[in-house]
């Protein structure tokens, strides 16, 4: 889909689409009146319209408009309007637009003065919401023609010269879809080495990209990672992507994400219901990923690292057993008490590796690691822990910010009693049923030793189960404007 801007929104297209808050017509609806015959107006009396949130009316101008067809898309009260409100409607539109067949398409959904925005950020927020509404995942797909349908232009009407905020937009849109093809394919294709090949590709932005595979593991001590992986015929990786260089002006900020290709629990098995999900396990690793590739092409001024731990999590002969006791990479002895913890397993060496080898300022990782953060906060928010509380502070208001939430919870020192192991410095589970989630933070914590770190739980948001808004079923591509927001702020 190509956006570019226009200044008049009386240009020849399939469809115009105007926004209305609720029993409040505007300049557009009133243009819609006078150029068809009350038509608007008609639809509010027989209540066909009011401007509620998500309301959608299509509207026929017979040729007495250059466009075809107007959608009316209603904003919902005035004094509730967000960006997150444009955004999702920006969605709803381009959903109906495609499904109509229409290929030329012109928006005039920014309607100012109730947001506190600027044009920008308005402008900002349709491109986002056109294009994460539009994604559609049709790589398997050979006979289905609903795919042929697609929005080939999208002309915000706007007096602003706004194409460098569309193309910065477009590049964080894209690389959050990225995160969704990636976390969609399938885990017979999407395995550790083809997830290692996907960052290989983003050298062409200059990115350094430097992949370790069994052999150079071993000699590294990644024996959580490589103790993960043994029950898989598909050998791990540790991706390392590098943008920038470290300067006294230019500190590091590091990321990591969880690249679990398939997660099967390993011997301690999951149930078979929604097993199949668990290709999403990777959603950690390909939200860095897609994260290096956004920040890369934005040529942002800082040295950053992502990285991540790759294997498939299997049972099999080989595999890794309850009870086994593993020597981390900073030496830490774990007793491994359920092999469907693997996450943390993984990311224990990935963090203590990065933490030594780049001292950065801040590191953030970013893993579905567990099912306990989707029973705490559902779908709606990734869970942060972090001891640092202005580094919580600023990732809440970059969530707040971009709708990509994040809720705090604690990473208290009380918690650590409950990962006391009879054999072994720490045991990789707790004992109960009770704050799952603090405790796969708090077995981090302990692979982590100075340096500003933050935890997100993704696993309730990195998957959407019914596509709601601008979702569709499947990978959501959540972190990458979140932290590329996060990001911005450090560029001051
Ligand atoms: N990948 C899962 C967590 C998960 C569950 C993500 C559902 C997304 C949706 C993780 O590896 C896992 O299985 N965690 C266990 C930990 C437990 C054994 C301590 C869990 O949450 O049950
Ligand atoms: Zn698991
Ligand atoms: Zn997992």
């Amino acid at each position: 889909m190509n956006i570019r801007t226009e200044k008049d929104e009386k240009a020849a297209c399939d469809l115009l689409v105007v926004g209305m808050f609720e029993n409040e017509p505007n300049a557009h609806t009133k243009m819609l009146d006078t150029e068809l015959n009350n038509e608007f107006s008609n639809a509010v009396k027989r209540k066909e319209f009011t401007g509620e949130t998500g309301q959608l009316k299509m509207i026929s101008t017979l040729g007495k408009l250059p466009s075809h067809k107007v959608l009316l898309v209603g904003l919902g009260k005035k004094d509730d309007y967000k960006l997150e409100t444009l955004r999702r409607a920006s969605s709803a539109a381009i959903k109906v637009a495609t499904a109509s067949s229409a290929k030329k398409v012109i928006t005039t959904l920014h309607i100012p003065n109730t947001d506190h925005a600027t044009e920008e950020q308005r402008i900002t927020t349709i491109v986002e919401g056109s294009l994460l509404g539009s994604y559609q995942f049709n790589q398997y797909r050979t006979q289905d023609k609903e795919k042929e349908k697609k929005v080939d232009e999208l002309i915000i009407a706007t007096k602003l010269n706004a194409e460098k905020v569309i193309k910065k937009a477009e590049i964080i849109a894209h690389s959050a879809l990225h995160v969704r093809d990636i976390v969609n394919v399938p885990a017979n294709i999407a395995n550790p080495a083809w997830l290692a090949d996907e960052a290989v590709k983003l050298k062409k932005h200059g990115v350094k990209v430097t992949v370790y595979g069994k052999e150079e593991l071993k000699k590294m001590h990644f024996n959580a990672l490589l103790a993960v992986a043994q029950g898989s015929a598909n050998e791990p990786k540790f991706v390392i992507m590098e943008h920038g260089k470290k300067s006294k002006d230019t500190p590091t900020y590091a990321f990591v994400g969880k690249g679990i290709t398939f997660d099967s629990g390993g011997l301690d098995i999951k149930p078979a219901k929604g097993m199949e999900d668990m290709k999403m396990d990777k959603a950690g690793a390909a939200t860095v990923l897609a994260l290096m590739e956004a920040v890369s092409k934005l040529n942002m001024p800082l040295h950053i690292v992502c990285a991540f731990p790759t294997c498939e999590n299997m049972p099999s002969g080989t595999a890794y057993r309850p009870g086994d006791v593993i020597v981390g990479h900073n030496k830490k002895t774990i007793e491994m008490m359920n092999t469907d913890a693997e996450g943390r397993m993984v990311l224990s060496d990935a963090l203590s590796y990065v933490e030594k080898e780049f001292a950065p300022k801040v590191m953030i990782d970013l893993a579905t690691l567990t099912g306990a953060c989707i029973v705490a906060l559902g779908y709606w928010a990734t869970g942060i822990f972090t001891k640092d509380d202005k580094l919580a502070e600023e990732l809440v208001v970059a969530g707040n910010e971009t709708s990509e939430r994040v809720w705090r919870l604690p990473l208290w020192d009380d918690y650590k009693d409950n990962l006391k192991s009879d054999i072994a410095d720490v045991r990789s589970i707790g004992r109960g049923y009770d704050s799952g989630a603090i405790e796969g933070a708090m077995f981090l914590s302990n692979f982590v030793d100075k340096v500003s770190w933050a935890h997100l739980d993704i696993a309730g948001t990195a998957w959407s189960n019914d596509g709601k808004h601008y979702f569709t079923k499947g990978g959501t591509g959540v972190g990458v404007r979140l932290l590329i927001r996060w990001l911005e702020g450090k560029m001051k």
